[in-house]
């Protein structure tokens, strides 16, 4: 069955059929597409093309149809192009001629458009949400292990202690901010484009005000030509998404590392690993790891559809059909990636000891050799000079900065002083960090109330 036969003389090629079909993919969009035509049939009811009794025909028709494909009875024809051309084929089918006045000043090509901005705001709602329990995840890691201390990295290189909880919060924060753009997303996308016909508008008075309110939408969409050529809410959903990914990529990387033999810092929960094949030792952190190569898939998304849209005339072109398959993916995707890791970090183990010796093995506190001299008035590029030659000693020495002798240390600068064994502590080094948005034990506890105070905020959003 074709919407469109009058005109030909001809049947369409079958391979070119084949080619175009979005129904295998697009098929997740009946509940959508069931609603939109739900609520057109109400607007064309008001406006009379509908009798009353017609209306109470299709209603009952559409929510069969809607448990027929929910239940997999629905028989999808080979001929059925997309999901819109499924739904009203069985839908004239089951009633006739009321049936057939359906598509009356609707075009596919604002329904379609509709039906994608009802299951992306459904769908950001859910992510905002699975984002929620990722970041208190976090932050009850965070709180779980508040005295721990680790060595931070620049350059993978081990360069000034941080409290694991002050960089684990890292994390939470590149999340907040993640939330903060689904927000944003869903404001800019709540435009109702039904009513904007093939792209003209439609010459019946429809109510588009009476179809925003059934369909959950805060407004109409200002341009028909807009409203069906944009998809600029789909690649600003791609983005963010991409984003997201890439943030729980490096979370996923350096998880990696801690637990990796070498570094040691934490260990992965058995049922967050897997094993080899071939080699009975090992447990691998598969599942990490496919949280930072689908960052990769997500961004791919978002190019894809970018190359989509570029130069792209207005207003539709069969074209936009090649943005579906790409958003359920990335929504697919990081709803995957999000379902699992509050409980990967809710299971993972710290350890200290490893995170210690670490410490005390890798001259963290060079920094506060320099500082110690800069308290004494020696500017600061002197002080590294300075701090950098006992620690040349301590390397030549084979030893850490710590072991260095008081003699050693007036050899380097007579401005060291006794008090240089007491400065140089892991502890003390944290106390000093005590800027805001530092990582003192101080600045900690604020942080984390800071971080019940934005997830009760994200709360209040997701009601
Ligand atoms: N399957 C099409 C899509 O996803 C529906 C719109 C078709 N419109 C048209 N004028 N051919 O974009």
């Amino acid at each position: 069955v074709k919407l469109w036969g009058g005109r030909f003389k001809k049947e369409l090629n079958e391979k070119v059929e084949e080619f175009m079909r979005s129904l295998p993919f697009d098929k997740r969009l009946f509940r959508e597409d069931i609603m939109v035509n739900l609520a057109w049939a109400e607007a064309l009811a008001k406006i009379k093309i509908l009798s009353e009794a017609e209306l109470e025909k299709i209603k009952k028709a559409l929510s069969e149809i809607e448990g027929e494909i929910e239940r997999g009875e629905f028989k999808f024809l080979p001929t059925d192009e997309d999901i819109h051309t499924a739904i009203e084929r069985a839908l004239v089918e089951k009633v006739g001629e009321a049936g057939a006045k359906i598509h009356t000043g609707k075009s596919r090509n604002d329904q379609v458009v509709t039906d994608l901005k009802i299951y992306l705001k459904r769908e950001i709602k859910e992510i905002a949400r699975l984002l929620r329990d990722y970041l208190k995840a976090l932050s009850e890691l965070a709180e779980r292990e508040k005295d721990l201390v680790m060595p931070g990295y620049t350059h993978l290189q081990p360069a000034q202690p941080v409290l694991f909880s002050h960089y684990i919060l890292a994390y939470f924060w590149m999340g907040k901010r993640d939330f903060d753009r689904l927000v944003s997303c869903y404001k800019k996308m709540d435009y109702l484009p039904l009513g904007s016909g093939a792209f003209s508008g439609t010459s019946f008075p429809i109510d588009r005000k009476f179809l925003a309110q059934k369909l959950s939408f805060s407004h109409v969409t200002e341009n028909s030509v807009d409203a069906v050529s944009s998809r600029d809410f789909a690649l600003h959903f791609l983005n963010q998404a991409a984003i997201l990914m890439i943030h729980l990529s490096r979370l996923a990387e350096d998880l990696i590392l801690w637990n990796s033999k070498e570094f040691s810092f934490i260990e992965l929960e058995d049922s967050f690993t897997t094993g080899s094949s071939l080699m009975p030792q090992k447990k691998n952190p598969d599942p990490l790891e496919l949280v930072r190569a689908k960052a990769g898939r997500v961004i791919g998304n978002w190019v894809k559809l970018a190359t989509v849209l570029k130069g792209l005339p207005l207003s539709y072109n069969r074209d936009l059909q090649e943005d579906k398959e790409a958003l359920f993916d990335s929504v697919d995707t990081v709803k995957g990636a999000l379902s699992f890791l509050p409980s990967l970090l809710s299971s993972l183990k710290v350890n200290p000891s490893q995170m210690r010796k670490s410490l005390q093995e890798s001259d963290v506190l060079a920094t506060e050799a320099a500082d110690f001299l800069v308290e004494k008035g020696v500017p600061f590029r002197e002080a590294h000079s300075l701090a950098g030659e006992a620690v040349k000693l301590a390397v030549e020495r084979g030893e850490s900065l710590e072991a260095l002798s008081l003699k050693d240390w007036e050899s380097v600068s007579p401005l060291f002083s006794a008090e240089i064994g007491d400065y140089l502590s892991i502890e003390k080094s944290l106390q000093r960090r005590n800027v805001e948005g530092g990582t003192s034990p101080q600045r900690l506890q604020e942080e984390l109330e800071k971080a019940q105070h934005v997830l009760s905020r994200m709360e209040e959003w997701l009601k």
